[in-house]
């Protein structure tokens, strides 16, 4: 259904379906207290065949932001009238502006989000040997910043292969410093990593593939981009084989809720306190 935009205050919505879980309204509700700024952030379930009608009509009626959500990420990249450099890189886009021209800009915040939730979280990726679980929009979404941050080794492993093998093709143009590799799921014997990613759904559509144990080094972290009330299959897998910690998307979400509040209203929110609060109370990520 469409959102009905009054002008006295600025209009940020996020559009997605399902949406009944979404977080977002509740970050940016803490950001804009925190940080003074009237906005007024609504959560908007939208069918696939009005979802550029109904992004058209939020910004024709003053809508000054969009977060686009699951299952639109890739829509959202097609309607962008301009991408910028990290949602060209990701093939999605997650965060849409209207210009003063009256175009729309599409932008990336997912990749900046989980490499500042891993830097809060002091868990290094320079020189590390990395695995990203997962080839489909979510781990394209967040590969470069990954990259840039200069693993000595990144294996991306697949169910499918050559999702996987794809991914590496696009990504070694960019100008790499470390070794980039595509597996299968069913051939990680022997491999070690310091930091295990999980960017596939594995678990929450269809079983936890049986995974060897001893991926997880001595000082293993593992970081689950998805986010649950419960511990993710992943996070309890990671658990049971000796992760030295676990955490859940919690912080990622935020911080790239907190990049596109800064694209918007040009101040930083502390994302700290938001982090804080439900960390505290989640036993699933710490
Ligand atoms: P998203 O945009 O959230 O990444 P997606 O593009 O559908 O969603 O990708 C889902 C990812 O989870 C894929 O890497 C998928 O593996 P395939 O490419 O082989 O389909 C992975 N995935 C989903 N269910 C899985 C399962 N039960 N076991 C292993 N991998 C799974």
């Amino acid at each position: 259904m469409a959102i009905n935009i009054e002008t006295q205050h600025d209009h940020y919505a996020v559009f997605g379906n399902p949406i009944a879980h979404s977080q977002s309204p509740a970050i940016h509700q803490a950001f804009a207290e925190q940080q003074q700024q009237d906005v007024v952030y609504q959560a908007n379930c939208v069918a696939a065949e009005q979802f550029a009608t109904e992004v058209r009509t939020f910004f024709a009626q003053g809508g000054k932001g969009l977060n686009i959500t699951l299952p639109y990420k890739r829509d959202a990249y097609e309607l962008a009238d301009h991408l910028s450099q990290r949602a060209q890189q990701a093939g999605a886009v997650n965060t849409l502006t209207p210009e003063q021209d009256g175009t729309i800009e599409g932008d990336n915040t997912d990749g900046v989000g989980l490499l500042r939730d891993l830097n809060h979280l002091h868990w290094p990726i320079q020189h590390k040997q990395v695995l990203l679980l997962g080839a489909g929009g979510a781990a394209r979404g967040v590969l470069a910043p990954l990259l840039q941050a200069k693993p000595a080794a990144l294996v991306i492993a697949n169910r499918s292969l050559d999702k996987a093998q794809a991914l590496v093709t696009d990504f070694a143009k960019l100008d790499l410093q470390c070794t980039l590799q595509a597996r299968a799921l069913t051939d990680l014997a022997g491999l070690h990593f310091d930091l295990i990613i999980n960017a596939s759904s594995a678990g929450l559509t269809g079983d936890f593939p049986q995974l060897p144990p001893t991926l997880l080094s001595g000082h293993c972290y593992c970081y689950d981009m998805s986010y649950a009330a419960e511990a993710t299959p992943f996070i309890q897998w990671a658990k049971t084989h000796g992760a030295v910690a676990v955490s859940d998307g919690w912080g990622m979400l935020v911080e790239q809720a907190a990049e596109a509040f800064y694209l918007w209203r040009g101040v930083k929110p502390d994302t700290a306190p938001v982090i804080a609060w439900r960390r505290r109370n989640n036993p699933s990520c710490h």
